[in-house]
């Protein structure tokens, strides 16, 4: 037991929303000095209490203290001025403005009532030596990668002082040498008195990483880990879930001779001039998984469009089954059996607004079993809506919720349930399990081996290289537009997969 004032002191936190507990007396002490992880499976509750300490939502019973004094948080600007900061899982930049401009947005330093922009560049120089979070101030926050954008976030929040840092799931995005620059960053944080509270999904990073760790399950906290040393990522894992974890299969190939999609020259010059596509060629057969490797924004969301029709590239074919669909709508190419998990869900794969049973429909809507003939049939949607809950156990308390009730790790599993149904012959999936916790990601890499294994053709495209190695049959890298180079999963690192992706052996 520890015996100085935490900085942050969370009692008995219960909140509930229409049908669910989300936070059943909660509690949890994070020091200064110290990196507190939270870990707990999909909608245990996690991003709930982070929006409750940072003022997002109102707790129905129990206590926040900051620093020995209680508080009590109307919105977010009174958290901030208790000096608490959050960077959100989905950032929250603006692209065409510099990172200068971002950081002091909401929080401009004024000098006879004008902004003060030298002052700010000033503080920000300050800041990100003191922290090790060097970035170029004046450049665009649309020419970042993730990885620098995050530390934008990061400095946007300490900016404005915060001396309490919360990050919800800040690692999904990252390469493995991105996530070693944070938690250099965050170690310089806690060696400066911050306290950081840190949530996670992947087990290993949190052990690294966390003074402390506690494990919420079903929206109530379960134990603090007082020195992760003592427990393995299994124990962890098993701690969320309350049950013995299943041991992962050896993969075997279901590769066939069948040649299930073609893409043939793809490239894709914008109005711009930038070409962000350059020549991309690559088959899949039947029964095969290829992973396509690489820091977000060299190519991967125009590739997976242009595969799916979403857009036309300036030149090249996309085979399907050996016929040329490159002209096909998107609705057709589905059709045809082409399935798709895009990247991101929010945006593009749901309706937030409309109930689970009627995203269940979404672009789907002409196929069994939401249609019969020219009509919609609804009682074949819901009750399929409700095979998909189960199959994919995504919790909730009905299908009649709007999407938006879920937590983020539910909302892909129903999109996954969804794109996995009606027997598709070619899966694109980008980040099929983002967001989702080690038991949920078991299950859906274990539904995607059995359709690989009865014929399915898989375009994976991920960040988290342990899900490309472990999944794909071939690997390849695609950086600045092009596929730069080929692996074999059997024998590569995520080491070198990260230097490739990043384009260090690339010949100058
Ligand atoms: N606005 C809301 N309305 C109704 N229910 C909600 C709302 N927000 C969250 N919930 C429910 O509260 C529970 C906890 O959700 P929360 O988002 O906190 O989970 P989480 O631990 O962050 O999960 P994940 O790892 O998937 O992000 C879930 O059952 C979710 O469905
Ligand atoms: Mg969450």
């Amino acid at each position: 037991m520890t015996t100085t004032t935490p900085s942050v002191e969370l009692s008995g936190i219960t909140k509930r929303f229409p049908g669910v507990v989300a936070n059943r007396d909660v509690n949890i002490k994070a020091q200064a000095g110290h990196v507190h992880a939270i870990v707990g499976e999909n909608g245990a509750g996690k991003s709930t209490l982070m929006n409750i300490l940072y003022g997002l939502l109102r707790p129905d019973e129990g206590t926040i203290h900051v620093d020995g004094r209680e508080v009590s948080f109307a919105s977010p600007s009174d958290a901030i001025a208790a000096g608490i900061g959050m960077v959100h899982q989905h950032f929250k930049l603006a692209d065409n403005f510099t990172v200068l401009e971002n950081v002091v947005l909401g929080a401009e330093p004024t000098r006879g009532g004008r902004l003060d922009f030298e002052a700010a560049r000033q503080r920000i120089t300050e800041i990100s030596q003191r922290y090790g979070l060097e970035v170029e101030t004046d450049a665009l926050v649309e020419e970042l990668g993730v990885g620098d954008r995050q530390r934008v976030e990061i400095l946007k929040v300490l900016y404005r002082g915060a001396r309490i840092l919360i990050l919800d799931e800040p690692t999904a995005v990252l390469v493995p040498q991105e996530v070693d620059e944070l938690f250099d960053a965050l170690r310089e944080l806690k060696g400066e008195g911050l306290t950081v509270i840190f949530i996670s999904h992947k087990l290993d990073e949190v052990l690294s990483v966390a003074d402390e760790i506690t494990v919420i399950r079903r929206g109530t906290t379960v134990t603090t880990v007082e020195d992760p040393r003592s427990v393995t990522a299994r124990q962890l894992a098993e701690l969320m879930v309350g049950s013995e974890l299943p041991v992962p299969e050896l993969r075997e190939s279901t590769v066939q001779d069948r040649v299930m999609l073609t893409a043939d020259g793809l490239t894709l010059t914008l109005p711009d001039g930038r070409t962000v596509l350059s020549d991309v060629t690559f088959s899949i057969r039947s029964g095969e998984i290829l992973g396509i490797a690489g820091v977000e924004g060299n190519g991967q969301a125009e590739l997976v469009e242009a595969v799916m029709g979403v857009r036309r590239p300036t030149s090249g074919t996309v085979h399907l089954g050996g016929e040329d669909v490159s002209h096909w709508s998107t609705r057709q190419r589905r059709e045809a059996g082409l399935a798709y998990i895009p990247e991101d869900r929010t945006r593009s794969a749901l309706l937030l607004e409309a109930p689970l049973w009627e995203n269940r429909m979404l672009g789907h809507q002409t196929m069994a079993p939401n249609a019969r003939g020219p009509l919609l049939n609804r009682g074949g949607a819901r009750a399929d809506t409700e095979r998909i809950v189960r199959e994919y156990d995504v919790r909730t308390p009905s299908i009649d919720v709007a999407a938006s009730a879920l937590s983020g790790g539910n909302q892909q599993k129903l999109i996954v349930g969804r794109e996995m149904t009606g027997e598709p012959q070619v899966l694109v999936a980008a980040h099929p399990t983002r967001g989702v916790d080690v038991g949920a990601q078991a299950a859906i890499w274990e539904h995607i081996r059995n359709a690989r294994a009865a014929g399915l053709a898989v375009l994976l495209i991920s960040a988290d290289l342990d899900e490309l190695i472990g999944m794909s049959d071939r690997l390849t890298v695609i950086f600045r537009g092009q596929l730069v180079a080929d692996f074999d999963p059997r024998q590569v690192t995520p080491q070198q997969l990260g230097s490739a992706m990043t384009g260090a052996g690339e010949a100058a």
